[in-house]
């Protein structure tokens, strides 16, 4: 918008120069006609007087005033001794060559002419042996005709103006609509949505950036699918045999034979094969939600219940690490969803109030009405996440770096906000002044 209203300006600049160069070369231009047109008279004049005498040049000049009676020509015949004969104007005194006389000042008419009474004359005396000519136009004619001029250069240079300015502001309107589609666009394929493009039918740059951009978010969705699809073959082809792994250690962690010390080396291993599996268990549920093969079993359920059963089942092992649990959640909430998904995600959502807060902690687990269903939120008194990291930490294997000392895979936001997007709800992450706030609404 600024760069087309400068456009404008430079042009309006221009068009105001050239039209103050046409204004000084037309007057000029016209002063120079109307000099030379003055010139003629008198030597039209001096012609008569030399070949026709004076009574041809008094005749003359009466003709000339009667022609004039609006004062825009003037012609006077003074003697050699100063002496004014004819003519229908004085000048103060007789000269020779171009003046210009201020009536008044310089010269005074011969009666008072029709119309509006000139101010200025252009003058041109000449001398001959038999007393001076002298002649003048009015000198208004010059500026009348250069005022045409102007006028048509404002009236043009209006016109013009304003025709500039509104086609910079549509112009700019609309190229900041196409470029407010792009940010869009691209915040929300970083947000997640890969599948989306800019929608431009423009054959302009801007169109052309468009078909750009489409082509790299085409490019940038294949590469991620591509690396899930990695990520879920890893964790498909491992299961087998991880289990098996499994299997064949197990007997040993049990067998009596096992010293004590290599048994709890195995036992440690078996934990930790425990927690690949986990987290491959994972990996594969996500892919499977995201790819549509979940059946959502949708009931109505009692959210409150469920809630309360949740408590019960963290309670402890909250207390444990040192946290305090508390809850509100009304008697009954009647909701809609897949039960059993509902409760992995509000799981998932304790169990990281839980493991990210180092500190003891308080965690809240409340379900409340609201308008557009139930509202229900995961709160804790612990580090919390940054604004800028919050939709990032929702992406899959995305730890942040507070939580290098603590273990997990970085999944557990994800699936959560998979889950939702399942119910068609999704998860907002805000600060809790000190901590986290998770919540969601369901209805
Ligand atoms: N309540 C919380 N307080 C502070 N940071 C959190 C909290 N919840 C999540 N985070 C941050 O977000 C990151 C992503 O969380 P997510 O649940 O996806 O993974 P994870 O908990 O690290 O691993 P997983 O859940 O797979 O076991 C975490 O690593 C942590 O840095
Ligand atoms: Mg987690």
């Amino acid at each position: 918008m600024r760069f087309a209203l400068m456009i404008s300006g430079v042009f309006a600049g221009a068009a105001v120069l050239a039209g103050a160069i046409a204004y000084v070369l037309l007057s000029g231009e016209l002063t120079g006609r109307l000099r030379q047109d003055v010139e003629n008279m008198a030597g039209n004049l001096a012609y008569t007087l030399q070949n026709g005498g004076p009574q041809d040049l008094l005749e003359q000049i009466d003709a000339l005033s009667a022609n004039a009676r609006d004062g825009s020509a003037v012609a006077a015949y003074i003697d050699p001794q100063g002496l004014k004969i004819a003519g229908n104007f004085s000048p103060d005194h007789p000269f020779a060559g171009h003046r210009v006389l201020r009536v008044g000042r310089d010269m005074t008419l011969a009666g008072t002419p029709t119309g509006v009474v000139p101010t200025d004359y252009f003058a041109y005396g000449l001398q001959t042996n038999q007393g001076w000519i002298i002649t003048g136009r009015d000198a208004e004619w010059v500026a009348e005709n250069t005022e045409v001029l102007l006028q048509g250069t404002a009236w043009g240079l209006g016109v013009a103006l304003i025709l500039s300015i509104m086609l910079a502001v549509f112009i700019a309107r609309r190229n900041e609509t196409r470029i407010e589609r792009f940010e869009d666009v691209l915040l929300a394929v970083g947000a997640g949505a890969h599948d989306l493009r800019v929608v431009d039918h423009g054959h302009d740059d801007i169109g052309r950036l468009a078909g750009r951009v489409n082509h790299t978010l085409v490019q940038l969705e294949a590469g991620i699918a591509a690396i899930r699809q990695v990520s879920t073959d890893v964790a498909h082809d491992l299961r087998a045999p991880l289990a098996r792994l499994r299997m064949r250690l197990e007997p040993h962690v049990l067998a009596d034979q096992t010293p004590v010390g290599l048994r709890d080396d195995l036992g440690r291993a078996l934990e930790d094969l425990d927690g690949i599996s986990a987290t491959f268990d994972a990996i594969l549920r996500l892919s499977r939600m995201q790819a549509g093969l979940v059946p959502l079993q949708v009931h109505a359920f009692d959210i409150a219940a469920l809630c309360r059963e949740l408590v019960e089942l963290l309670a402890a092992s909250a207390e444990d690490a040192g946290h305090r649990f508390t809850t509100d959640v009304p008697p009954t909430a009647a909701a809609y969803g897949d039960r059993d998904l509902i409760a992995q995600a509000i799981l998932n959502l304790a169990d990281n109030a839980m493991r990210h807060c180092t500190m003891p902690a308080e965690i809240h687990l409340s379900v409340k009405a609201r308008s557009e269903g139930w509202l229900v939120s995961v709160t804790d008194t612990g580090p919390g996440i940054p604004a800028a990291d919050r939709t990032r930490a929702t992406e899959r294997f995305v730890r942040l770096d507070a939580s290098r000392n603590t273990s997990g895979a970085g999944l557990g936001l994800s699936l959560v906000t998979e889950i939702l997007r399942l119910h068609g709800s999704k998860l907002h992450l805000s600060d809790n002044s000190p901590g986290l706030r998770a919540e969601f609404v369901l209805n």
